[in-house]
């Protein structure tokens, strides 16, 4: 299973550190066999010296090497801590910074020539599941336009808007019915991310074609987060 924690605008440089060790050693004495994953703010990239199993992304970036483009980071800013993980498309890109979906491809398609892994993330607003499963299928699958599906190094993370950070999850079925759609286009592993938290992991892990959970809130508390990947060994 893959385990992800996207710590959005949270953390600083000092207690993501603090996090990573927490988190490294957790892995290590556990024996998790789960792949882990961390997004820190840009500000807190770094080469975290943590198990293999362990690896650390970013949030976003600008797809060039590097320019004029304020406030954003590109390849040159990622290189320097040897990070080879990004998000794209977090609806939280796509609708408070307005990200259309032309620039979420352009992202992937430099970012997968770049050869890094891709956690590739859709997922619709409550308008749209109000509509329906078909209207909902509609929505996540225009935004796999212009996104190469076959790439192998691609995760996508199905993610619908009305339950981020809501406390309000999808619930087991409507999760499992949309996965159940998406899989007919999607081969890459497919995590679920919105509201989850250690009481509900068990049993969105247990959706079968759900490869793993994309968690924000309930992350940002590094034993919450543990308790999470200790709850995936437990399925085995
Ligand atoms: P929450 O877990 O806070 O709902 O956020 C989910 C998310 O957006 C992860 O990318």
């Amino acid at each position: 299973m893959i385990i992800a924690s996207n710590f959005k605008t949270n953390h600083t440089r000092s207690s993501t550190h603090e996090y990573m060790q927490k988190l490294d050693t957790f892995v290590r004495e556990s024996g998790s066999a789960q792949r882990v994953m961390v997004f820190p703010p840009a500000t807190a990239l770094d080469r975290f010296d943590t198990a293999e199993q362990i690896t650390t992304g970013v949030q976003n970036a600008y797809p060039v090497e590097k320019g004029s483009f304020t406030g954003e980071i590109g390849l040159e800013q990622i290189d320097e801590f040897g990070l080879k993980t990004i998000l794209i498309g977090h609806s939280e890109r796509r609708h408070i910074f307005g990200e259309t979906q032309a620039l979420c491809a352009k992202k992937y398609a430099f970012f997968q020539e770049q050869g890094f892994e891709i956690v590739y993330c859709i997922g619709e607003p409550r308008e749209v599941r109000e509509q329906g499963i078909e209207a909902v299928v509609d929505y996540n699958f225009a935004q796999l336009e212009g996104i190469d599906l076959s790439y192998e190094k691609l995760i996508v993370a199905y993610e619908p808007v009305w339950a981020i950070g809501t406390g309000l999850s999808a619930s087991v079925e409507q999760i499992d019915e949309t996965m159940t759609h998406l899989r007919k286009k999607i081969k890459a592993p497919l995590l679920y991310g919105g509201s989850v938290k250690p009481a509900n992991t068990e049993e969105i892990l247990k959706i079968a074609d759900c490869d793993g959970v994309l968690v924000g809130t309930a992350s940002w508390d590094v034993e919450a987060f543990c308790e999470m990947i200790a709850i995936a060994d437990k399925l085995g």
